[in-house]
């Protein structure tokens, strides 16, 4: 079954759509459009009554609502509606939470404590989390924004790999059309990810003719005849929009 996005121009490249129950991975600079991208296709899943949840772990999601707001996506009323959910997974406590109450906290923990302050959520936590929101809500359509949030929490970098493969294995089995947020910045720098993912769109911000220029590409589309081309992307009172090819 292909899950369409509602991203003007880009089911077309992708033979209508997403293969549901697949798990893809959206990459990119810095305020290229994944957000964007990933919101709206969560609304447009959510206007045809599916329900979408957002799982942050960076940004507070009510920052992210209010951007989301000033395009026709229709947010606000999505989430009234519970078709469209938010939830913050990123790091509990926030500077100067432990500074308060430092005075009851004897020196034998020094150690103990700096560690719980800098604790990030892991891979396995967060699955877990976002399991029990599925199972609630009977979400279909999945964002995680993003996954080099939650990568980086073993310094082990062989750890960190089998940890990936195991999310990503994991994710697959939940019954959603997943898509996940990777801050990666160079396409041919490969990670596990990549290859764990059924699919690969990165997303393209660069000096061009003396003009910055935004662009998507789909590296790889499992079971699927893809576009390849770098294409043409702009941001409209809708969002996004995919056009023509960059000449
Ligand atoms: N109303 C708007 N109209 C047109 N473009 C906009 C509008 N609001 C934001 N933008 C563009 O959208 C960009 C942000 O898009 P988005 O948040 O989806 O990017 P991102 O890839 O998720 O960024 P980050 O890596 O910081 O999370 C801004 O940098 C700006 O260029
Ligand atoms: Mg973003």
């Amino acid at each position: 079954m292909r899950i369409q996005t509602g991203i003007e121009g880009f089911d077309g490249l992708v033979q209508g759509g997403l293969l549901s129950e697949r798990v893809y991975l959206i990459s990119g600079p810095p305020g290229c459009g994944k957000t964007t991208f990933c919101v709206q296709y969560l609304a447009h899943g959510a206007a045809l009554g599916e329900v979408g949840l957002y799982v942050s772990l960076l940004e507070c999601p009510q920052n992210i609502i209010n951007d989301m707001s000033n395009y026709s996506m229709n947010v606000v009323n999505l989430i009234k509606m519970q078709k469209l959910l938010f939830a913050d997974l990123g790091p509990r406590l926030e500077y100067g939470f432990i500074d308060e109450f430092s005075e009851y906290v004897t020196p034998d923990y020094e150690v103990g404590r700096s560690a719980v302050e800098h604790e990030a959520p892991s891979p396995a936590t967060v699955f877990k989390e976002i399991a029990a929101y599925v199972a609630e809500y009977n979400v279909k359509r999945l964002v995680i924004d993003s996954v080099s949030a939650i990568r980086f929490t073993s310094k082990d970098v062989t750890l960190q790999e089998k940890e990936m493969t195991r999310f990503i294995r994991n994710l697959k089995k939940l019954g959603c059309t997943t898509i996940l947020i990777s801050e990666m910045t160079d396409p041919t720098a490969y990670s596990t990810e990549q290859f764990a993912a059924h699919g690969v769109i990165f997303m393209h911000n660069f000096l061009y003719d003396k003009t910055m220029t935004r662009a998507i590409q789909i590296i790889k589309m499992r079971g699927t005849k893809h576009d390849c081309n770098l294409r043409n992307v702009a941001f409209t009172d809708k969002g996004l929009a995919v056009s023509d090819l960059l000449d």
